[in-house]
């Protein structure tokens, strides 16, 4: 069912919305394994991380829609006993606090519960992932646009999107319009893993205004519920 324009939800009602605030969503995934990080995102985070932190002696990672913080926490784990541990740092944000206990290892992750809309980092990041969370935010665009600009230069922004949970008003394919900005803004999407990748040093721009949530689109990809973003085009 398409909503219309005047019915469109705000950051405020979307965060109280069945879709996104409910229990029955993943949140448990893992860094290594079968329901993990690594799997999803097809990319060698611990790998990723431990390469960093031997050749920079200093490593930082930033989980938006963090669930758990399994991942994060997993992280810590495996990289406390690495000679270079003072130079990690490892961030996770939810809007739900269901954080997994965090054991007292150094490095201590430090997990917050806030929207990633109001979440401003001090510093830049290495690695910033959005494993399965941007099918929960109203303006995903602007969570991308803000993402690149948290990025070292040589860091690399990983998540999943589903380019038919968004609505352009006045233009039928929105999807079109969408993938023709990602090639312009070079940002890498693949239509079968669904995995979005933005280079650091890329200061993404979207041509297009945010106008609204809408939570009555169904199930995406995932096969569970999901939110579609709706916006008009500048040009
Ligand atoms: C499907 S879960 C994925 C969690 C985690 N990334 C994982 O893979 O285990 C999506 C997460 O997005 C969070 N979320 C939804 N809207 C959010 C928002 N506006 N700001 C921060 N987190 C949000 C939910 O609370 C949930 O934990």
């Amino acid at each position: 069912m398409k909503v219309q324009s005047n019915k469109l939800l705000n950051a405020q009602v979307l965060e109280r919305s069945s879709v996104v605030a409910n229990c029955l969503m993943n949140r448990e995934r893992v860094l290594q394994g079968k329901n993990s990080y690594e799997k999803d995102l097809k990319f060698p985070v611990l790998d990723f991380l431990e390469k960093r932190l031997q050749d920079k002696q200093e490593v930082s990672w930033l989980d938006l829609c963090c669930g758990s913080g399994k991942a994060l926490i997993e992280a810590a784990v495996r990289l406390q006993t690495s000679p270079f541990v003072a130079g990690v740092r490892l961030v996770g944000v939810d809007l739900v606090g269901m954080f997994a206990p965090v054991g007292s290892f150094l490095p201590l992750p430090e997990l917050r519960i806030q929207p990633v809309d109001s979440f401003v980092p001090t510093g830049f990041f290495d690695l910033i992932t959005c494993v399965h969370g941007l099918h929960y935010l109203g303006d995903k665009l602007r969570t991308l646009e803000r993402a690149a600009s948290w990025l070292a230069s040589d860091g690399i922004f990983l998540a999943h999107l589903d380019v038919n949970n968004f609505r352009i008003e006045g233009h039928p394919q929105a999807e079109k319009l969408l993938r023709a900005e990602f090639r312009k803004q070079e940002i890498t999407f693949s239509s079968q893993t669904h995995i979005l990748q933005i280079a650091g040093g890329n200061q993404i721009s979207f041509p297009f205004s945010y106008l609204g949530a809408d939570d009555r689109s169904g199930p995406n990809y995932t096969g569970q519920p999901a939110v579609t973003s709706v916006y008009s085009v500048e040009f």
